[in-house]
């Protein structure tokens, strides 16, 4: 049965391919905590220039990238302010709170979209002894909660351009910057150097078992070194993950396109607006979701529940055009479609 699963409930479900695992097991290593994996420092050298920064670190995980990333640009006492849909908020337990002060701030975004101009009026002065200073500004792209949407480049661009002036630092959460990228055509590295500290995640769309990494500027990342082994994340013969990852760069990257054109094809046959549909999730609303979610599954379709009315389906390296077709009979007949 598991075999036969078409299982759209998230992107981080893929396992590791053939080839994969190869690399992976083909992979020269060393003490990383020693700086000393060579394979993990190409990936880092690689990433870095991907996205025009001058350094990066390999982490655990998308969850220690942010994290790490937001207490690069934060004191704690300070605030970021973000959407209240970002997943630094929703999903990370907290952590900016519980585990480095940081008090965290959100606005109501339309669907996770960017509106530089209503998160620059919300901040609040670094001068001012009343007032919780707003060091930094949390940007999410795509945007996991809004669907996979991509944001605006032209709202990126404002909010950096207003940043620098402002003396406060954007925090990138690019888990899945990947599918911006191939969706719009917006260089990497354009989105990397809208943001002083981003995190990119390769265990999501890029299909690898786990690996994250954080980009900054040389001497932010010598400190961000420092908390990675502080948080329990200094990792040591660990080349045989960067492999993945650097294959996921070669092997992986290019093919997000596809998945891209499967959530367009679950859309069309589900008579969801494919306007709305921008990388690789697709949103169905208005429906019971236990039910649904229930009913799928007792045909071999795994779906997640957003909420009690919502469904996500998220297309991957795993589900192949077969199994799109057949999530999507399953699920027009239950939805009468
Ligand atoms: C937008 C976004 N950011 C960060 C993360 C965190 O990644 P991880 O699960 O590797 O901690 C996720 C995980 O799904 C995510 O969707």
């Amino acid at each position: 049965m598991a075999d036969r699963l078409v299982d759209l409930r998230s992107d981080t479900v893929t396992r590791p391919t053939p080839g994969m695992r190869r690399a992976m097991a083909e992979a020269e290593v060393g003490d990383d905590v020693y700086a000393e994996d060579p394979t993990v420092t190409a990936l880092e050298e690689r990433v870095a220039a991907l996205f025009g920064h001058e350094a990066a670190l390999f982490v655990p995980s998308g969850t220690m990238g942010n994290q790490i990333g937001m207490r690069l640009v934060c004191e704690p006492g300070q605030e970021i302010l973000c959407d209240a849909d970002a997943h630094v908020v929703t999903y990370e337990m907290g952590a900016a709170a519980a585990i480095f002060g940081i008090s965290t701030r959100t606005v109501v975004s339309s669907g996770g979209r960017l509106d530089a101009a209503q998160l620059i009026e919300q901040v609040r002065p670094q001068d001012n002894w009343h007032l919780t200073a707003t060091a930094a500004v949390a940007v999410e792209n795509t945007h996991n909660r809004g669907g996979g949407l991509v944001q605006p480049l032209d709202q990126l661009r404002a909010l950096w351009d207003w940043s620098r002036g402002a003396g406060v630092a954007v925090h990138l959460d690019g888990a899945r910057v990947w599918n911006a990228h191939v969706a719009s055509g917006v260089d990497l590295a354009t989105y990397g150097r809208l943001a002083d500290t981003a995190s990119v995640c390769f265990s999501k769309g890029l299909g690898t078992p786990v690996g994250s990494v954080l980009v900054a500027s040389a001497e932010r990342i010598a400190t961000a070194r420092l908390w990675r082994k502080r948080l329990g994340g200094g990792m040591r013969q660990v080349g045989v993950l960067a492999a993945a990852c650097l294959y996921a760069l070669d092997h992986h990257l290019p093919r997000l396109g596809e998945d891209h054109e499967h959530a367009q094809l679950l859309a069309e046959r589900l008579g969801v607006d494919p306007a709305t549909v921008q990388t690789n999730m697709v949103v169905l609303d208005d429906l019971e979701a236990p039910l649904v979610a229930e009913a799928a599954k007792a045909q071999g379709v795994l779906v997640s529940q957003v909420s009690a009315r919502r469904i996500r389906l998220v297309t991957h390296l795993d589900v192949d055009r077969a199994g799109i077709e057949r999530a999507a009979d399953v699920l027009a007949e239950l939805l009468d479609r």
